[in-house]
């Protein structure tokens, strides 16, 4: 683990994304910084996150300071149930005043390679960077129960090595095509938060934490922001085998 990096555990999912909703929150307080970009990821874990925050913050936040982007997308329709995009859409976009130019979404519909291309395009006219790599202010990020992150998956370190900010690649078991952000881009970003709850994830997690060797062969291993925060957000279930 790297020196910057804390782990908040909580008893249930719920007090987690509470917990996280109530850190976003006040973390957009805490700076002056006119905007801050924020890439999210999909699954199912964030689901209570975007609800709370479409909730208890959905006038609290000021939305236009906040420009979304994701760490990775599944190759489908904005409007498919797989789509992250329609995901965030359901349980927060479609909730709050946010203005249509403040979300960045990565197009599914679209050639793979061609769009991880674009999509690096547009971070990088937008981003600030931090030597040759764009910095994200938040990245928020899940883990596999296959210790996969954004959608770098077992099998695809050199997803960490690629000096690309996108690219296109693949669900080992299922085919999808994905697109995602570069080990290098999510290391550069200012705060990084790994949310992971449950029990299924436990394994994962006490391999990660304990340095086994076993972790040495999982992406999520490798998140360690080179100049920034590392803020693991678990429940009691997830942290259950670490040591
Ligand atoms: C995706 C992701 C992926 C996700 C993890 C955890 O699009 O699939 O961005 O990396 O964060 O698989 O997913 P859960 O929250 O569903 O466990």
């Amino acid at each position: 683990m790297s020196s910057t990096t804390e782990v908040k555990i909580y008893k249930s999912q719920k007090k987690v994304l509470k917990a996280l909703a109530k850190a976003f929150y006040k973390f957009t307080l805490s700076s002056n910084q006119s905007h801050f970009h924020v890439a999210l990821s999909g699954g199912s874990t964030p689901i209570g996150f975007f609800d709370r925050l479409a909730g208890k913050y959905a006038q609290k936040i000021e939305w236009e300071r906040l420009h979304f982007w994701w760490c990775d997308e599944r190759c489908v329709p904005p409007d498919d149930e797989e789509s992250n995009y329609k995901l965030a859409c359901d349980h927060l976009f479609s909730k709050i005043d946010i203005p249509e130019c403040n979300i960045h979404r990565i197009r599914g519909e679209e050639l793979p390679e061609e769009e991880a291309k674009d999509y690096a395009k547009r971070i990088s006219k937008m981003l600030n960077h931090r030597g040759a790599y764009p910095v994200f202010d938040i990245v928020l990020l899940g883990v596999g129960e296959d210790g996969h992150t954004a959608s770098i998956f077992p099998g695809q370190l050199e997803l960490f090595e690629e000096d690309k900010i996108c690219s296109a690649t693949r669900h080992p078991l299922t085919g999808q095509s994905r697109i995602t952000l570069t080990g290098r881009v999510i290391n550069n970003a200012s705060m990084i938060v790994l949310l992971v709850t449950g029990a299924k994830k436990a394994r994962r997690i006490a391999e990660i934490m304990n340095n086994d060797e076993a972790a040495k062969l999982l992406p999520a291993y490798y998140i360690a922001p080179e100049n920034g925060v590392l803020v693991w957000f678990i429940d009691e279930e997830a942290g259950a085998k670490m040591k």
